[in-house]
């Protein structure tokens, strides 16, 4: 077999966001530019020869083919062994489950999370390192330069290999292994939590209904849930994996996961629903007629977490990003234990983790995990709960009620505004950029302001410096008003406006959180003067 050598224009454009290099299909079916991505990711990490690396995909529109691609390039470059999911699918935390367990060098994860998928929909690539994380910000960026000046790259003249059956299989001088990681990443989950005490509330006829939204998750939580824990075969919906997810947007959100939401709110609701995105490392988290935000979740799996037996002698540490709420501080706070705040995005976690600084981390976004793997695992958080609902037998919103009874409840709301032209988006954060200056103490409404900034982060571990991570307006009371644009988009801009007040009043605790938001949401939207700059009444998603 020919090793071929061909020429690149080198694109401008691969520059990584917050999780890995996202764009339309059709960019990622431009001559050259999967490939040019892919030699730039060799060229940088520069895998030693003979070394295994993971490869695997959420199933979506074109996993297939880049596959294909990537594994004649890997044969091409050096690489000795490559660990692929059966028909080309891993979830991102089972991706970094293998990746640790097989110790391989790192994995290429195919994926654009919870955006839509299809021939029109979005796609996705993101390198991720030997302790199965996201590659540091370092290395993202330089595969960014590396791609702007590369002029060729390096693919074995092969037939495509059979991803369907497993097995392993000769590339050249490179093996390709075709992995069943559903299995390898159940396995993990029976080490951690205690499936026969799980088991045990669903023989008591405890009921569930988790939506894998047509996602990656499908295949996963019929192992887990129903083979494993005896979970009757209707607890599980949309569990076949399809690659345009079904025409849906497969974000586990109050918005995008109606149909799961309809049923936790309907009359024959059951005690407790939860449902996955694209690649399976978001989670949301119901009770019958109860939503928990994942900022409560991430507390109460904290405050709770010595019920699980992965957790039982105590958790390390925390961190949470910035825009997720500070309810998991008190938590730490209670426990004596530190308490992170990182930027958006699940690559700040890595570093605190490998040190054993940290053993839970969470974002406000739905994505909660421990140091098991080195991602967020929707699943995973899904088991939490099953966990800590086996210990108690409460019901979610009892358990949620008493946490915010010992705590206090930390009410908090994001609101986005998607699919803005970019300039407007600018301008936006220009103007309240502006206000800095004279803010701090100012009196609006009832609240004072404390202070302002742009949230910037050195990491403990390696001293490096993040800038420019989101615009915090700092009440005197504790509570925020966090403004940031989205770095996951592939069009137009995203903006988030992430609100939070602290009610220690349990009286106050049953109310609806946009009613006791009303105000600060009042605030917000005068100090950006939103629908001035961009004709907007109403946000795209409420979360
Ligand atoms: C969003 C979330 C962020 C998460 C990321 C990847 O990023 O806000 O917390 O880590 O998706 O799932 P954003 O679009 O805000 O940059
Ligand atoms: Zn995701």
């Amino acid at each position: 077999m020919t090793i071929r050598t061909i020429s690149t224009p080198g694109f401008n454009d691969q520059k990584p966001g917050t999780s890995g290099l996202r764009k339309r299909v059709k960019v990622f079916q431009q001559p050259h530019y999967l490939e040019n991505f892919v030699q730039s990711v060799f060229d940088t990490v520069q895998i030693p020869a003979g070394a295994t690396i993971v490869l695997g995909g959420d199933g979506r529109f074109y996993n297939r083919e880049a596959i294909q691609v990537i594994l004649k390039m890997a044969a091409a470059n050096g690489v000795g062994r490559v660990l692929v999911g059966q028909a080309g699918i891993l979830s991102t935390p089972a991706e970094s489950c293998v990746i640790r367990k097989y110790q391989a060098f790192g994995g290429m994860v195919l994926s654009a999370s919870h955006n839509p998928g299809g021939p029109e929909g979005d796609f996705g690539i993101k390198f991720n390192i030997q302790n199965g994380g996201p590659a540091p910000e370092k290395i993202t960026e330089a595969i960014f330069e590396r791609a702007k000046q590369l002029r060729e790259y390096r693919i074995l003249e092969a037939a495509d290999i059979e991803l369907d059956q497993l097995g392993t299989y000769a590339l050249g001088d490179m093996q390709v292994e075709v992995i069943d990681a559903v299995r390898d990443y159940a396995d993990l989950m029976e080490e951690i939590f205690d499936f026969a005490a799980i088991k045990a509330l669903f023989a008591a006829g405890f009921r569930m209904k988790f939506d894998a939204m047509h996602a990656v998750t499908g295949p996963y939580a019929r192992e887990i849930f129903i083979r494993r824990l005896g979970a009757p075969a209707d607890s599980i919906m949309n569990a076949n994996p399809l690659p345009d997810f079904g025409g849906g947007h497969p974000d586990p959100n109050l918005t995008y996961a109606h149909e799961l939401v309809e049923i936790l709110y309907g009359a024959q609701a059951p005690e407790f629903g939860a449902a996955s995105d694209g690649d399976g490392d978001r989670n949301m988290i119901l009770g019958k007629h109860f939503f928990v935000t994942p900022s409560d979740s991430l507390a109460i799996i904290a405050a709770n977490a010595t019920c699980i037996r992965g957790y039982r002698d105590g958790i390390a540490g925390v961190a949470r990003s910035m825009p997720t709420s500070g309810a998991v501080d008190r938590v730490a706070k209670a426990l004596n234990i530190p308490c992170f705040e990182t930027p958006t995005g699940w690559k700040f976690f890595g570093n605190l983790m490998d040190a054993g600084k940290v053993t839970l981390c969470g974002e406000e976004s739905f994505g909660t995990s421990s140091s098991h793997v080195r991602e967020k695992d929707g699943l995973w958080a899904v088991l939490c709960w099953l966990n800590i609902l086996a210990v108690k037998r409460l019901s979610v919103e009892q358990i949620v009620m008493a946490h915010w009874r010992e705590f206090g409840r930390n009410v908090y709301s994001r609101l986005d505004y998607e699919d803005l032209p970019v300039s407007q988006a600018n301008q936006l954060m220009q103007h309240v950029t502006e206000q800095f200056t004279h803010l701090p103490c100012q009196q609006l409404g009832s609240y004072r302001v404390h202070a302002c900034d742009n949230f910037s982060y050195t990491d403990p571990i390696d001293g490096s410096v993040s800038r420019n991570q989101g615009l915090r307006i700092l009440f005197e009371d504790g509570s925020r008003i966090v403004i940031r644009l989205s770095g996951t988009g592939t069009e137009g801009a995203t903006l988030r406006i992430y609100l939070e007040a602290y009610e220690p009043d349990t009286s106050r605790h049953a109310l609806d959180a946009q009613e006791l938001l009303k105000e600060l949401i009042k605030i917000a939207l005068n100090l950006t003067q939103l629908q001035a700059i961009t004709g907007r009444d109403k946000p795209t998603v409420i979360t």
